[in-house]
């Protein structure tokens, strides 16, 4: 045996390709299985697309590089639960593309300030943190209250979406630019926008759109789509 042995290692060639055969066995063995199961994230009911307006918001969010200070995923400490709530499920950043888990915690975990804080609230916030939170370190962004957004460049973004697996219908493409209008207008018929996306909330005044709008129908959403008072919590732990 050692002096088989002793062959391979005295061949750079048979060793590079016995490793290369051996290295691959094993990827094989851990990759194929992958491909017998249609996904690795578990389905959660609730969890949706976000709406034109939250992708929109979602972008700035990037943009700026909130994700930089806070993150986006609960995990699942006694702490941090009774903090933030429910622990976060990989199926809430399903269609997170890139998701925003983020690493770093200069402020709170916004996995679930969905609903946390009024509209009004957010709108003061995000002009000057001081101004409702004393102590806050948070920049101030009063100036995406002043940058309008263009309802139809969102239509290129709901259809790269798709082809990255987000299951935006050619529907939901359609109406994109006017559903991203109405959720930016509290007194617009807003009956389809809440078929296509449950639960997406009014923002703005509805005379024109902002970056700050639609950054605040995104943060209303995050955390509020799994119902999870209607989960049996057996359900959900594993
Ligand atoms: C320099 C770090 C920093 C950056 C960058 C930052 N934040 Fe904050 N944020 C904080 C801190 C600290 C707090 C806690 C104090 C406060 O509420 O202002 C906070 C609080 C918040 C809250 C309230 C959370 C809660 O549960 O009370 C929201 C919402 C928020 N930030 C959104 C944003 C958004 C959106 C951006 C990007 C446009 C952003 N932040 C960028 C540091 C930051």
């Amino acid at each position: 045996m050692m002096i088989r042995h002793a062959v391979i290692e005295r061949s750079v060639f048979l060793l590079l390709i016995l490793t290369l055969i051996t290295v691959a066995i094993g990827g094989l063995v851990e990759i194929v299985p992958l491909f017998t199961i249609e996904t690795t994230i578990e389905r959660v009911g609730g969890v949706r697309p976000y709406s034109p307006l939250e992708l929109a918001g979602r972008d700035i969010y990037t943009r700026e590089g909130c994700y930089l200070c806070h993150s986006q995923q609960i995990r699942p400490f006694r702490d941090e639960v009774e903090r933030y709530g429910h622990y976060s499920l990989a199926a809430e950043s399903m269609y997170d593309h890139p998701f925003q888990w983020g690493s770093e915690r200069t402020g709170p975990d916004l996995a679930r300030v969905g609903g946390k804080y009024s509209n009004e609230w957010h709108i003061a916030h995000m002009e000057n943190p001081r101004d409702v939170v004393p102590e806050s370190i948070m920049p101030g962004y009063s100036f995406l209250a002043t940058r309008e957004l263009d309802p139809n460049a969102i239509t290129p973004h709901l259809r790269a979406n798709r082809v990255v697996g987000v299951p935006y219908t050619d529907a939901m493409i359609a109406a994109g630019p006017a559903d991203f209008r109405t959720q930016a207008d509290p007194n617009a018929d807003n009956t389809g926008l809440l078929k296509r996306y449950p639960g997406a909330m009014a923002v703005g005044s509805g005379a024109g759109v902002t970056e700050l709008d639609a950054l605040i129908a995104y943060l209303q959403v995050l955390g509020t789509e799994v119902k999870f008072r209607d989960v049996a919590p057996e359900a959900l732990r594993q």
